[in-house]
């Protein structure tokens, strides 16, 4: 389903960006990303943080690769990495594991906004690759729709919940979810765990290391 959704929903996903941005920044910031040299992002969309990425974060020689399973996205995404045909690639994902990466071929795998679209088994399966792909010393970098923790947010989030029992379509398939409940504490080491909120909406901030 995810993928006919989002061939629909193409560049209309970056209309999100006003309630994602802070806690994409913060991913940037806790996730380290300024120190990454091989980025592996599931779930790229439109390209948009691929872009931000490449342009101001990443060091000049460190390597992006990004992958969906919207054929439609991954259209958009190879536009916005254009500029930056020796060190990123998008890939089009089938919905299948493994990922078509290398064991330990990445020191950040990047997750922003698609656990939450996932069913749980599915979601472990690729926590389990994620844990494969990365490097020792790199970091799972995860962020999504959560639970608040204020009155407000709880709201927003029982509301979205509704929405999505009911229509899932109208919230692009996506509901809050809390990601370090899924990780198991014998594979990962947990670094920074946070929830934000922004425009009333509560997102979880993981990052956390393989345990060899
Ligand atoms: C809410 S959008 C987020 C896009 C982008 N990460 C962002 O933050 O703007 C979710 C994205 O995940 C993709 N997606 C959904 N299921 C997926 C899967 N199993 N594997 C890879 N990508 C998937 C969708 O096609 C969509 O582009």
């Amino acid at each position: 389903m995810a993928a006919r959704v989002y061939d629909r929903i193409g560049l209309l996903q970056d209309t999100q960006a006003p309630i994602e941005r802070r806690a994409v920044e913060r991913l940037i910031t806790v996730g380290r990303l300024r120190e990454a040299h091989a980025v592996f992002e599931l779930g790229c969309g439109t390209g948009a943080l691929a872009r931000r990425l490449l342009a101001d974060v990443l060091p000049e020689d460190a390597s992006y690769v990004g992958g969906d399973v919207s054929s439609r996205m991954v259209q958009l995404a190879r536009r916005r990495v254009a500029p930056w045909p020796q060190r990123a690639q998008v890939v089009d994902l089938h919905g299948t594991l493994p990922l078509p990466r290398p064991d330990r071929s990445a020191d950040r795998f990047i997750a922003a906004y698609v656990f939450d679209l996932l069913e749980p088994a599915y979601t472990q399966q690729v926590l389990d690759d994620a844990h494969r792909i990365l490097d020792e010393g790199g970091l799972l970098c995860v962020s999504s729709l959560t639970w608040g923790r204020s009155p407000s947010s709880r709201m927003v989030a029982n509301a979205w919940m509704a929405v999505w029992r009911r229509a899932p379509r109208l919230v692009g398939g996506c509901r809050p979810i809390r990601i370090s409940d899924f990780l198991n504490p014998t594979k990962w080491q947990v670094e920074e765990n946070e929830v934000i909120e922004s425009w009333g909406v509560p997102s979880e901030i993981l990052v956390a290391a393989p345990v060899p």
